[in-house]
């Protein structure tokens, strides 16, 4: 009886063993990242208006469709903005996005991932080589983040992918961090 039971425990052990392993590493490495398309508008919208996007967000209300195009088609455009999508296989999983603002030699970084793709280490990832091609196509000695102070999830995100925190200030009407990585060297 016992013996019986052992070895059904051991078919167990190797049936679980043989499964097919997914890792986060090896989900990672298979993001890839490229510039925006004008086709990306329809994800776009959704990206931005997912809830917990604008709650992240310093303008909290939700985006109508004609002002997300406009804005859409004005960032195509902009030579002080990068966006940049990331995918994952054939699926859309997220956005960085990069603008130059008054100070030339910084960029403004914001991040956005679907919700059914997170905790997945893509975020990390995205900021990591979004970060690499900002840098090397802008001319930029530091990246930014302003973050709300209670968004601690994007603040553990930004830290992981090695910016540091810079500190609290007001943002936008919003008790912020902002963090910065350097990318002068
Ligand atoms: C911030 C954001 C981009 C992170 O994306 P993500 O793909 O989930 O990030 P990762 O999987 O790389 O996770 C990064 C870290 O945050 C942690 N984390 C992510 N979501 C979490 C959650 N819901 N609860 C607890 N920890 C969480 C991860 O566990 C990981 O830490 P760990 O490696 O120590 O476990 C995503 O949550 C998002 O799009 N949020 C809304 C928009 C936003 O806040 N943008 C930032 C302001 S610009």
């Amino acid at each position: 009886m016992e013996d019986n039971n052992s070895s059904k425990k051991q078919d167990f052990n190797e049936h679980i063993d043989n499964r097919p392993k997914t890792n986060h590493s090896q989900l990672k490495n298979q993001l890839k990242l490229r510039e925006v398309k004008k086709d990306d508008v329809t994800f776009l919208f959704e990206l931005r208006n997912d809830p917990s996007v604008r709650e992240s967000s310093f303008h909290v209300e939700p985006i109508g469709l004609t002002d997300h195009k406009k804005w859409f088609q004005e960032k195509l455009k902009a030579k002080n903005s990068l966006i940049l999508i990331a995918e994952y296989g054939e699926q859309r999983v997220g956005q960085i996005r990069f603008d130059i603002g008054e100070m030339a030699n910084r960029a403004e970084v914001s991040i956005g991932v679907l919700p059914k793709f997170r905790q997945k280490g893509f975020g990390v990832k995205i900021l990591k080589i979004g970060c690499k091609l900002a840098s090397k196509n802008l001319q930029i000695s530091s990246i930014n983040a302003f973050i709300k102070k209670e968004n601690l999830i994007s603040i553990r995100t930004f830290s992981k992918a090695g910016f540091e925190k810079k500190g609290y200030l007001e943002y936008k009407g919003y008790h912020s961090m902002e963090m910065e990585l350097d990318v002068s060297k």
